[in-house]
């Protein structure tokens, strides 16, 4: 059996899906924590994440431990059967160390020092501050690492949200270290680095340097490296929270993720390993064209951490964040269609920032569970409502989703591909892999976002937007996955440099010339706002290259801009499989028009037949039961054609009507379809 379709439940206590939030009762009189305990179970809530921000609260004074509040609220949680997510609370350190010891806090990249006065005013390399943290852990641990609420820890809070990168002189000293540990020699260093250009070559570690603000453009490979080093050093940081924790308790370890479109300084997939939960915070952000697109790549991308299994979504908002610039409140239907587009992409575990909306402090006009304006308002009632949908969701939880298309996507790729002195600044990473991953959406494919080292014997179609960096080895697994009959798409600036971010010689797309029998000799960005033509109709914008067809067969040539009659769009029959190349950025129905044909090449049917591109449809399995999400962000109703029984209604019948903007979870009576799917698949 595929391993994907087995059933996995988080290692949590609750029976269905957990519910709950932030819950920080330190900004509150105790009187209100018996009413928040009274209120969280009368929603449903039953899993919260307390002293998340703790530290100057339980260690008011060094060394100096004052437990009795965070005592009441897990004893106070225990008896109203709500289990703790309990955080290690090292996220901010309090004003009396960071007084003592300003050594503690990140340097920017031109020297400029952090103040307190936020949060997360430290340095990742800081040894000081390790210390520190460490013996709160260890406090932490030894006072509740047999309480009865205990469910989860959660070390410090969104790691690298404010303070990934630091250029202090402690960090210097930490990349110097993690350099002589990848490369072994200075040689080898300046072989990496190509310092043979402008003069750059080092005699030994010690003239190294983080990329500190320059006066001309930096050497790529070292900034490409002190990314890769900074992420190492926070998920060291929480290697060593979880070591104290795992000596104390069984308990599961984790830390909430940010696979967000404005944060990207974590290479999770490295990070996902060393979590016993995969978690992720996520926020609607409507600074983007697309904030629900977003949304379902983001979920994609959570279960693709955490290999298929259910995941937990730490954080979302209720209604209204605070951190945008204008912060939009949800509209009726908007929660459940949030909720569920995670729920249906293996979220088993709903939590939001936060309980209880605050009076004071920076996020005091962010939504919560529990608002302002108390029990007697709309969200409060969408509280109560939401978690009935939950609960009459239970039975779903350990299904996973099945999916025939792989999209590649890399951090590391992310980090080089939009660096400058690159022939285009309009090239943006992500938005390529957004723009992919919603047209494979909108064509009504199920999507697992990967890594490019991941297996993909289980596909049957590989999408690969603007994988700029690519490894050998990444490059030669995807080309025996199409040898052996698989499908690749395979989109403009891709394979083009190596793991040293050096370009690959001979021809672009240097990694991917023979898997797509294509070859390039020059790049033709476009100027702003240029489009181009197709023979086919289709237009372009951005990029274009002289492409050679070297085996390929040209499916549409340029038909006019700076490389007029040759190909921009391939397909090339490699092996037993098929690898599509796309040498410029469609226009969106051209995009989508690509896709679904890619999509039926490689027959791969929809999830839900004949569904308009509005409506999100997945499906959640586990061989036994199968339900099917269907989500209408459209504004229409839609009727859809899937006999079984509604979860979100409790009505039984052979199709559903889903409102505009509404949601159904049919649980399905089982058809030949999905029979047949799941018999294609094993
Ligand atoms: C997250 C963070 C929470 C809260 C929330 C507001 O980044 O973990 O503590 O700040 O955002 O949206």
């Amino acid at each position: 059996m595929d391993p994907r379709t087995s059933r996995g439940r988080l290692p949590l206590p609750q029976r269905g899906i957990a519910f709950g939030g932030d819950y920080n009762p330190e900004q509150w009189p105790r009187e209100t924590w018996a009413e928040d305990a009274r209120l969280m179970r009368e929603a449903g809530v039953d899993l919260v994440a307390v002293n998340v921000f703790g530290w100057a609260e339980i260690e008011p004074e060094p060394g100096e431990y004052r437990f009795e509040d965070l005592d009441h609220v897990m004893d106070l949680l225990h008896e109203h059967g709500i289990a703790v997510n309990l955080g290690t609370g090292t996220s901010t350190p309090p004003p009396w160390l960071t007084t003592a010891h300003p050594e503690v806090l990140p340097v920017t990249r031109d020297g400029g020092t952090i103040s307190p006065g936020g949060r997360q005013a430290w340095c990742p390399s800081s040894p000081v501050l390790r210390d520190h943290a460490e013996r709160l852990v260890r406090a932490v641990a030894e006072r509740y690492g047999d309480h009865p609420a205990l469910a989860l820890w959660h070390v410090s809070n969104e790691l690298g949200c404010h303070n990934a990168l630091c250029y202090c002189d402690e960090s210097a000293a930490a990349f110097r270290r993690w350099l002589e540990k990848r490369y072994g020699t200075v040689d080898a260093l300046n072989a990496a680095w190509g310092t043979s250009f402008w003069s750059q070559r080092y005699g030994s570690f010690e003239q190294v340097l983080p990329p500190r603000a320059t006066a001309s453009p930096e050497n790529p490979t070292q900034v490409l490296d002190f990314r890769r080093f900074s992420s190492d050093a926070l998920l060291d940081w929480y290697e060593a929270e979880a070591a104290i924790l795992r000596a104390t308790t069984t308990t599961p370890v984790t830390t909430n993720f940010m696979v967000t479109a404005h944060i990207h300084t974590q290479d999770y997939w490295s990070w996902a390993p060393h979590m016993d939960v995969v978690a992720n915070d996520h926020y609607l952000d409507h600074r983007l064209d697309d904030p629900w697109a977003e949304l379902a790549f983001a979920a994609d991308t959570t279960r693709g951490l955490a290999d298929g299994a259910p995941w937990m979504l730490m954080e979302a908002s209720h209604g209204a964040v605070n951190w945008q610039p204008r912060n939009l409140a949800k509209q009726p239907g908007e929660l459940e269609r949030m909720v569920l587009t995670h729920v249906a992409r293996g979220a088993d575990a709903v939590c939001f920032f936060q309980w209880r909306a605050s009076r004071a402090g920076a996020e005091r006009f962010h939504s919560a569970l529990l608002p302002h304006a108390g029990t007697d308002s709309t969200q409060w009632r969408a509280t109560l409502r939401l978690g009935a949908l939950l609960d009459s969701l239970d039975e779903v939880v350990g299904t996973t989703v099945t999916s025939d298309v792989a999209l590649l996507f890399d951090w590391q790729a992310w980090w080089a591909a939009d660096a400058p002195g690159h022939p285009t600044q309009d090239v943006r990473y992500l938005d390529e892999v957004h723009a992919m991953h919603a047209a494979l959406r909108r064509a009504g494919a199920a999507v697992d976002v990967v890594a490019p080292s991941a297996d993909l014997s289980g596909y049957r179609l590989v999408v690969v937007p603007a994988l700029y960096l690519v490894t050998d080895e990444a490059a030669r697994a995807l080309d025996r996955f199409v040898a052996a009959g698989g499908h690749a798409l395979v989109t403009y600036f891709s394979g083009i440099v190596d793991a040293d971010d050096h370009v690959r010689t001979g021809g672009y797309p240097g990694a991917f010339r023979d898997l797509l029998g294509v070859r390039s000799d020059e790049f033709f960005p476009l100027d702003a706002g240029q489009r181009v033509t197709l023979d086919d109709g289709r237009t372009g914008d951005v990029w274009t290259e002289r492409v050679e067809a070297r085996g390929a067969s040209a499916v549409a040539r340029f038909a006019d801009g700076p490389v007029a009659g040759y190909p921009a769009v391939t397909r090339h029959e490699h092996g037993a499989g098929v690898a599509w190349y796309v040498a410029t950025r469609l226009d969106r129905a051209g995009r989508e028009e690509l896709v679904a044909g890619a999509l039926a090449d490689a027959g791969i049917d929809p999830v839900l037949p004949g569904a308009p591109a509005e409506i999100d449809a997945v499906r959640r399995d586990d061989g036994a039961a199968s339900y099917l999400f269907v989500i209408n962000h459209g504004r229409i109703a839609f009727v859809a054609s899937a006999p079984g029984l509604d979860l979100v209604t409790g009505r039984s019948a052979e199709t559903h009507e889903v409102p505009a903007g509404g949601v159904a979870v049919v649980r399905e009576t089982t058809t030949d379809r999905w029979r047949s799917g799941q018999e294609a698949t094993a």
